[in-house]
């Protein structure tokens, strides 16, 4: 079987948490912008907005906007790039829009920064999703308006020491097995059938 270099890409990834200062090249950020902008969205509509943050001071006070005062997420302050990803509802004028749930715009954003994960890790950076910020804090500090919805962080930049993006990861360890997660033409129905009928 020949090798399959996407796979491999897959099992590079990982979420990094400690970063060196370095800035990344312009060259890097915009190919990860782009790979954002090929990303499918229902019905074409590209309802994302991305905030791509690379001045230390702010990115510092990212790392301020947790929620509430734990300690989660502060190592954000270090990296270098942090990308704030918005998208607005679909809007009901669309004609589709009866058959397609606005909530939509949330699975399109998560694709383009998924697209923009596996870029940045070809590419030999790291990244990690966050989830767990204050809208209201962002908002305020990035001036983004209230029509968009803020739904996720994806910080990047060259991995700390000692962290390689170049060896797979042993998801075997991390990951749930194929059994528990796949049913094969109803739910629960664990074994692929024989032939297809
Ligand atoms: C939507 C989403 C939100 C996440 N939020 C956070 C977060 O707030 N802080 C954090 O350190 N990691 C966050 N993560 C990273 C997950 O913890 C990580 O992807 C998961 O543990 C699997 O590890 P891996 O990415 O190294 O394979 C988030 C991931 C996703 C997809």
């Amino acid at each position: 079987v020949e090798e399959n270099t996407f796979l491999k890409l897959l099992q590079r990834r990982r979420s990094v948490r400690r970063y060196r200062r370095q800035a990344v090249e312009a060259e890097k950020v915009a190919l990860i912008l782009e790979s954002a902008r090929l990303a499918p969205s229902a019905c074409n509509q590209q309802p994302w907005h991305i905030v791509t943050v690379n001045r230390p001071p702010l990115i510092r006070e990212l790392a301020q906007c947790a929620p509430f005062g734990t300690r989660i997420n502060k190592w954000m302050a270090d990296a270098p790039l942090v990308f704030v990803l918005c998208a607005h509802p679909h809007p009901l004028v669309h004609q589709a829009a009866q058959w397609i749930d606005k909530d939509c715009h949330r699975l399109d954003v998560a694709i383009a920064g998924e697209h923009m994960s596996l870029m940045a890790t070809e590419l030999g950076l790291g990244t990690c999703w966050i989830g767990w910020f204050s809208h209201k804090k962002i908002r305020r500090l990035l001036h983004i308006p209230d029509t968009y919805n803020i739904l996720a962080l994806l910080v990047a930049g060259y991995p700390g020491e000692g962290i390689r993006l170049d060896e797979p990861v042993d998801h075997d360890l991390r990951r749930k097995r194929l059994a528990e997660i796949v049913s094969w033409n109803a739910f629960g129905e664990t074994n692929p059938p024989d032939q297809p009928r």
